[in-house]
């Protein structure tokens, strides 16, 4: 089996899907794997790491893609301008392909792969069950995130996060607000904890308060009955109306004091909810900081501008998508964990074995043999 690693192509990616650790693995398993030149130059992996651990160098996208049996990749297959091609053009029938493909949003990259009988994984859709923890590219890129949110925060602010009595006069710590303790919100929390500010948080579902207060912050409490907060998976449900007006006034008290606002509500699916008006903008502290990590699904602050930071009413509103690109080196050192997890779960007897019984399969399989077989993408693709 061949396994190319592409250099991605997307303005600002500076992730690459495959490792010299995870390169190796698959070495040691009888992969062939090959490496377009310079792939790993941002995340700071010289093309002489991968050739150390038995991969192969390829200069050329075109030998390299039509080669391989399994290609695998951050984004989505994409027009690549020097190559004059679209890098689907470039794949053989029946290739496999294993990237972060958002078929919910990028209905025509999923056509395209039906039509050119390629069998595409899409690793946003990983279902969060234990035994796809170790694949799971969400939490990790959301991890990252979460940690990153802070700092740019902390940043854009004008005063410190820790309390420090000086000589100079004593410094009171920052208040951070976090809304949505899910994967990026803990790490948020965790991260603002370690800088010294003092941690409110708040979500939907009470049961993540018990993980809020371990880190050191307080949970806000809503006060009304939460029981159909969470679906069978977990995730968050939508708000009866009542209850989101009661949420909203919440978050108005506790936003007016805080220098940090960090939010990361999410309900899959949907549009981010709005969580941060603009009338509640107005009333927070001249100076203050919010960061929108749901910027791309829409924003949970409804002033936030996706990939700026701007001000407005004298508040920094932050909602740059694709933070884990910042932090290329471990985003790539756990995104490629991730992936070679994933294919070795696929891997049997020298090929990928697409098993529909298997639920890791099952959810993450788009498109193969021609069709999309997704039935939640195929009924989103349906509907149009
Ligand atoms: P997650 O699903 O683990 O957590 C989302 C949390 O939001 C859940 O705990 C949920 O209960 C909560 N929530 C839903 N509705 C809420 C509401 N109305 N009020 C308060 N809490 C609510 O998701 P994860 O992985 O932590 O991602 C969070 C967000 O960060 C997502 O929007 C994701 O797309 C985004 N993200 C952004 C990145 C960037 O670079 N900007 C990178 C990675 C993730």
């Amino acid at each position: 089996m061949k396994v190319a690693v592409p250099k991605e192509i997307v303005a600002n990616e500076r992730r690459v899907a495959a490792t010299p650790r995870t390169v190796a693995k698959m070495v040691k398993l009888g992969i062939t794997v090959s490496v377009q030149a310079g792939a790993g130059t941002e995340s700071s992996i010289a093309d002489s790491e991968y050739e150390e651990v038995g991969a192969s160098i390829e200069s050329n996208l075109e030998p390299l893609l039509g080669a391989a049996d399994v290609v695998v990749k951050v984004q989505p297959p994409l027009q690549h301008e020097s190559a004059g091609k679209h890098e689907l053009e470039l794949l053989k029938p029946d290739t496999s392909l294993i990237c972060i493909l958002q078929p919910l949003t990028n209905h025509d990259v999923v056509r395209q792969l039906a039509d050119k009988r390629i069998t595409s994984f899409s690793l946003d859709l990983l279902p969060r069950i234990a035994r796809a923890q170790a694949m799971d590219v969400l939490s990790s890129m959301s991890t990252l995130a979460g940690y990153k949110a802070v700092l740019l925060a902390a940043n854009a602010l004008k005063t410190v996060l820790p309390m420090l009595t000086t000589a100079a006069g004593t410094l009171y710590p920052a208040k951070a607000l976090i809304l949505g303790a899910g994967v990026a919100g803990l790490q948020a929390i965790a991260t603002a904890r370690r800088l010294g500010a003092v941690v409110k948080a708040f979500d939907v579902r009470p049961v993540v308060k018990e993980q809020v207060e371990s880190l050191g912050a307080e949970f806000i409490e809503l006060g009304v009955s939460q029981d159909d907060a969470e679906d069978a998976g977990g995730y968050a449900k939508e708000q009866a109306e009542d209850t989101q007006r009661r949420t909203l006034e919440l978050i108005a008290e506790h936003a007016r004091e805080s220098d940090i606002v960090i939010t990361t509500a999410l309900i899959p699916g949907k549009k981010a909810p709005i969580l941060i008006t603009e009338d509640m903008i107005k009333q927070m502290k001249s100076g203050s900081v919010v960061v929108d990590l749901a910027a791309e699904a829409g924003g949970n602050c409804e002033l936030s501008e996706l990939d700026q930071s701007v001000v407005k009413h004298d508040v920094t509103l932050i909602g740059y998508a694709n933070l884990p690109s910042t932090l290329p080196s471990h985003a790539s050192l756990m995104y490629a964990n991730n992936v070679s997890n994933f294919l070795l779960h696929l891997h049997k007897d020298g090929q990928i074995a697409v098993n529909l019984e298997d639920e890791i399969t099952k959810g993450t399989l788009i498109t193969h043999q021609g069709e999309v077989v997704h039935d939640f993408v195929k009924g989103v693709l349906g509907g149009e």
